[in-house]
């Protein structure tokens, strides 16, 4: 164990994900528990730069567990793209006194901290927030859990009018790059279709699935489009169903940022407190670049490097599974 990790940082990156709060707060609190000093840093990478820093304690963190976004807010910062801004954080740390830093967040995130070890060999830890679950080396990632809950709730009450009117409803949930919300939703939520940007499917062949659902006499088609798809995003998807098949009466439900709010579910408050503790225990093992995952029920650490190399694989099984039921 190391006696030289005294201070430690935490902050939050990127975009917010329900669960924050709860590794936050155990981030925090393993520091106290260990008799290290917590130091928060505000706004990301912005207030590392700008050393917007605060001592705080296990009270700081008191009822913030059930909250959603992050009470340390969040940025998606240029300036610690570009070698200066990296060394005014590294200043900042160093004049700040703290050792070792835990970043929450996702790709963008751990992208700069892979860089600024990389400089300064200063030790980093991640912990993967993102709603988009797009980061290898955890089965899951902070957020993604309360954000399918979202989606799959707004999905049955999209049912409950679609059915009332016969409607074909295109509904587009996050993940920019990436179809992880869109494939567990489908299943969770017994769609017709899904269009993810992994698996590319043409409007003839949506068109061909839905008719299967006409044929079935379905009161209501809904199809789950991820934000990222190539064929378009919902409403393009919806305009050219529209030109060529008129006879469907389309709507669109763009669900947009109420996926990334709102009570952490009991997944992500576990998944988070597990994963606090682990990054502040990975600093006192001498890590020094790695992140924290949770993989088959076990605490991991990977470095950095891999977890960047690596593309989390999306299982394309999920659309057998949906023909099979979508019948
Ligand atoms: O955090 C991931 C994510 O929610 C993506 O799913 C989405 O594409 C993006 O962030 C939106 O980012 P912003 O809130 O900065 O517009």
């Amino acid at each position: 164990m190391s006696e030289q990790m005294q201070r430690i940082g935490v902050l939050t990156s990127g975009g917010d994900a329900p669960g924050m709060n709860a590794a936050i707060r155990a981030v925090v609190r393993s520091c106290i528990y260990y008799k290290k000093e917590p130091v928060a840093i505000y706004r990301g990478y912005e207030g590392l730069i700008a050393g917007d820093f605060e001592d705080i304690d296990a009270r700081s963190v008191s009822n913030i567990i059930q909250r959603g976004g992050t009470i340390l807010k969040s940025s998606r910062s240029k300036e610690f793209m570009n070698p200066e801004g990296r060394q005014k954080a590294f200043d900042n740390l160093k004049n700040a006194r703290i050792d070792g830093l835990i970043t929450i967040g996702g790709n963008g995130t751990f992208t700069g901290a892979k860089i600024f070890y990389e400089e300064f060999k200063f030790p980093v830890i991640g912990i993967p927030a993102t709603i988009d679950n797009d980061i290898a080396g955890t089965d899951y990632t902070i957020g993604y859990d309360t954000a399918c809950n979202k989606v799959i709730d707004a999905i049955d009450s999209i049912k409950d009018t679609a059915s009332s009117h016969n409607r074909l409803f295109f509904i587009e949930v996050m993940g920019r790059h990436s179809g992880f919300i869109a494939l567990r939703t489908a299943i969770a939520a017994g769609v017709e279709a899904v269009m993810i940007p992994e698996q590319e499917i043409s409007i003839e062949g949506l068109m061909k699935i839905i008719d299967k659902g006409g044929r079935n006499k379905k009161s209501s088609t809904i199809v789950v489009v991820a934000e990222g798809c190539r064929t378009g995003s919902a409403t393009e998807i919806a305009k050219k169903v529209d030109e060529k098949y008129p006879e469907y009466d389309t709507k669109v439900t763009v669900l947009g940022h109420l996926q990334r709010g709102g009570t952490p579910s009991c997944t992500d408050r576990e998944l988070a407190s597990r994963m606090g503790v682990a990054a502040v225990e990975g600093l006192m093992m001498d890590k020094t670049c790695d992140m924290v995952g949770v993989l088959w029920h076990h605490v991991t650490y990977t470095p950095l490097k891999e977890v960047l190399n690596m593309d989390k694989l999306i299982d394309l099984d999920v659309f057998r599974i949906n023909e099979i039921l979508s019948i």
